[in-house]
């Protein structure tokens, strides 16, 4: 008899988004057995799953998908019922910096995890499913009204929104030709614990704690659209479970933020916990060079999801902001532990010149 009903593969299970999600699985689904296969890059954390490392239905693999044998040898001795693929390369400046990497894991990877399904998978296609985590970058750059649809044509501008566009390309490309079983989703920016302190939120409460400058790139005038973290994997659950196959859906918070509004409102809830005067951390904000290519704004509609699975966002925006602020500073040991070694010398390359 078989232990579990299924046996679900995520990549990237150790870095911020793949972590609540293996975490809501394990909990969420004993009757799955979960396998997070990540080879722990510099975003990769074992301490993100401290609490279901011990589960019966959790186990961690170290391996990389960019070796296509690795990824061949895994979906033989598992024998994978699904696939939910967030292993990649993630950070924007990063690509500016050295996009090949970029093109390896989130292009090379993804078809070689495609490769090893289609292989694995074509006696018995019948109730797998190949599920791909993308971004809504691909979609590029808005300018101050409209939202992006599943239907809008893709137009990245960086080498990891191309690099994402990419992989969803491929992967489209393996439902049509080869009727592999694949769904996609395409979400906004997260937010909320666990996230590497390289991004926005996490990097800047980690200076503002620390009295370090926050440095906005250009004017601050570019709009993201906020999801809290755990928002967007009750989303993934769903398109996984009840999302038709060969469909994208798009999932986004309806949250626009410019990034000089959303900066001072940190700041002045930092202020608060911290005990400090009011504007106090806003002196922190240091404006400097511009990202290059920078998009200026992003913006979900995600009434496909709403309408089609039922799917809202739990949360309100300021509400998920505290918790997050609240988070990473009880958690002060994480940060300090992810922000020591080679994190030093990113942060002097990434902001030395600019
Ligand atoms: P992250 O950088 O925090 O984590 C990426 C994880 O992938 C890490 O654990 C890393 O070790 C692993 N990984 C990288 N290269 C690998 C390789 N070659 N083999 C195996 N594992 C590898 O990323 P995240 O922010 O959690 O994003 C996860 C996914 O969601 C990505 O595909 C990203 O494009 C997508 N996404 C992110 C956001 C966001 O706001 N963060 C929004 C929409 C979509
Ligand atoms: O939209 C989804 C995407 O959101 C994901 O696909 C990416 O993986 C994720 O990294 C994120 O991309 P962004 O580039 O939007 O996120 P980031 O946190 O890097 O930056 C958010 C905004 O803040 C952006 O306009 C750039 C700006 N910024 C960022 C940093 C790190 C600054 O002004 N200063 C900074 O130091």
């Amino acid at each position: 008899m078989k232990e579990f009903d299924k046996t679900i593969m995520v990549t990237g299970g150790a870095g911020f988004i793949g972590s609540h999600l293996v975490r809501l699985f394990v909990n969420k689904y004993p009757n799955y057995k979960i396998v997070n296969v990540d080879n722990l890059t510099y975003a990769g954390n074992l301490a993100n799953l401290k609490d279901v490392e011990d589960m019966p239905n959790y186990e961690f693999v170290k391996a990389d998908i960019v070796k296509d044998d690795e990824m061949q040898q895994l979906f033989g001795s598992f024998k994978f019922d699904g696939v939910i693929h967030l292993a990649a390369e993630s950070h924007v400046d990063r690509s500016i910096a050295s996009p090949n990497e970029f093109i390896y894991t989130n292009i090379v990877g993804t078809a070689n995890l495609l490769n090893a399904a289609k292989f694995h998978w074509k006696d018995e296609p019948e109730g797998k499913i190949f599920y791909h985590v993308s971004t809504d970058e691909v979609y590029g750059s808005l300018g101050e009204t409209g939202f992006f649809v599943e239907e809008t044509s893709y137009d990245p501008r960086s080498p990891y929104s191309a690099s994402k566009a990419s992989s969803d390309h491929l992967v489209r490309a393996y439902f049509h030709t080869f009727n592999l079983p694949v769904k996609i989703s395409n979400c906004s920016n997260n937010y909320g614990s666990y996230q590497f302190p390289e991004k926005l939120l996490p990097l800047f409460i980690h200076n503002i704690k620390n009295n370090k400058p926050l440095p906005v790139y250009g004017k601050g005038e570019n709009i993201r659209d906020w999801l809290w973290v755990v928002d967007h994997v009750r989303a993934i659950d769903e398109i996984y479970h009840r999302g038709k196959v060969g469909e994208t859906y798009n999932i986004g918070g309806h949250n626009e933020w410019t990034n000089i509004d959303l900066i001072k409102l940190m700041c002045s809830i930092m202020d608060r916990k911290l005990g400090r005067d009011t504007g106090t951390s806003e002196k922190l904000i240091t404006y400097v060079k511009d990202r290059a290519g920078h998009d200026l704004r992003y913006a979900i509609d995600s009434s496909k999801l709403q309408n089609e699975l039922g799917w809202t966002p739990s949360v309100q925006f300021e509400e998920g902001l505290e918790k997050t602020i609240d988070w990473y500073l009880e958690n002060i040991d994480w940060l300090e532990n992810v922000t020591s070694g080679d994190y030093k010398k990113y942060y002097e390359e990434q902001y030395v010149d600019r």
